[in-house]
């Protein structure tokens, strides 16, 4: 019996491209396998770009993969886990986004009724919260024994690490109240904190006919300062999707990564033609002329099927790992990208 291939695969083979280019392509950061399965099987099972987007980064805020996307990880100063997430349609480049989200777990399906369900683009704090009750979405405490003891834990290290500077008292010392004191003559580089506090599901999908989305969906930094949104939430920051060019999603050190739009640009690039792992390096380059030490990597992909990452090589972070999913490996595969 003849089985009729996927365009990508004839393409693979006949016009000798590299054989990771198939579509569909679920590509998605870190090695958060049952993401990846699950935007899988929702594409598989007729759902849209969109709809794999979600439900693959909403499997993670489930699993609390990591402990860093989802309820029950990075408490902030007050020991409360709010969320960031977003999700953006590559046709209509139309984007729904939530930061600083509390009590509500499935931070990313509030951020597409955000995106389908209001003009706006975006909604945080308390305010986002009351929207997503009136949508629908149950109001749970975000707490759990695990946030609970690393926020303990945390007080008893009087509050170190933590993201303030320039405030009396001594942050080395105690905790807050924090008042502002002078500024040092000479402005300091920003200090870079545990590498571990930063990780984000972040997910491109691109179906047959060269539809892309892309989303995120994080707890954000541990111990962070509250009212604090990172990169996730930021179309062009922690994600972005074209249609007519491609996908990018990013994850590490949103407060410094968010200053240069890095998913925007690596997609901007693959319009130009750019190898996505090219146009992946690029946009760590970028922010590592400025901040050698940054703790971060992006995910590329381009409408043909084709993609790659990249990542800033810095102690004890040297090896990205990210997962892919395409007709041609059929289950979800680890891939795995040397820094740079
Ligand atoms: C959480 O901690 C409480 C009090 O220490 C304990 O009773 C409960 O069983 C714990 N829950 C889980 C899921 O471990
Ligand atoms: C996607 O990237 C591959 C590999 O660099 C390239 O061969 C292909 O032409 C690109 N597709 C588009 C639409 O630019």
């Amino acid at each position: 019996m003849m089985r009729i291939l996927p365009a990508g695969i004839i393409l693979c083979f006949s016009l000798a491209l590299p054989c990771h280019a198939v579509l569909p392509l679920i590509v998605n950061t870190w090695p958060f396998r049952d993401a990846t399965a699950t935007a899988w099987k929702t594409l598989s099972s007729g759902g849209s770009v969109l709809d794999a987007v979600e439900k693959g980064c909403s499997q993670c805020e489930i699993d609390q993969c990591d402990g860093s996307v989802g309820y029950g990880g990075s408490p902030d100063e007050t020991g409360e886990t709010t969320l960031d997430a977003m999700i953006m349609n590559g046709d209509t480049m139309e984007v729904g986004a939530v930061g600083d989200l509390r009590r509500i777990k499935n931070a990313i399906g509030v951020a597409r009724a955000v995106m389908e369900r209001t003009k706006h683009t975006f909604l945080v704090g308390e305010s986002a919260s009351v929207f997503a009750e009136n949508m629908g979405f149950t109001t749970e405490d975000l707490t759990t024994n695990t946030s609970f003891s690393i926020f303990t834990k945390w007080l008893q290290e009087n509050c170190q690490p933590n993201y303030r500077q320039n405030v009396s008292p001594d942050p080395s010392k105690s905790c807050g109240p924090y008042k502002p004191h002078a500024l040092p003559q000479q402005r300091r580089r920003h200090q870079l904190i545990d590498i571990h506090a930063h990780d984000t599901i972040g997910m491109v999908v691109i179906d047959q006919a060269g539809h892309v989305a892309a989303g995120t969906s994080t707890n954000g930094a541990r111990h962070k300062v509250p009212g604090r949104v990172g990169d996730s939430p930021i179309a062009g920051a922690g994600a972005y999707a074209d249609s007519t060019a491609g996908g990018a999603a990013a994850t590490g050190n949103g407060d410094v990564m968010m200053r240069f739009l890095p998913s925007y640009l690596a997609v901007e690039l693959m319009r130009g033609g750019a190898d996505p792992s090219v146009a992946c390096k690029t946009a760590i380059t970028r922010i590592k002329r400025h901040f050698p030490g940054f703790f971060g990597a992006v995910i590329c992909a381009n409408t043909t099927g084709s993609y790659g990452a990249a990542c800033n090589k810095v102690p004890g972070f040297s090896q990205f790992p990210y997962m892919v999913f395409n007709q041609k490996s059929n289950v979800p595969i680890q891939e795995t990208v040397d820094c740079i």
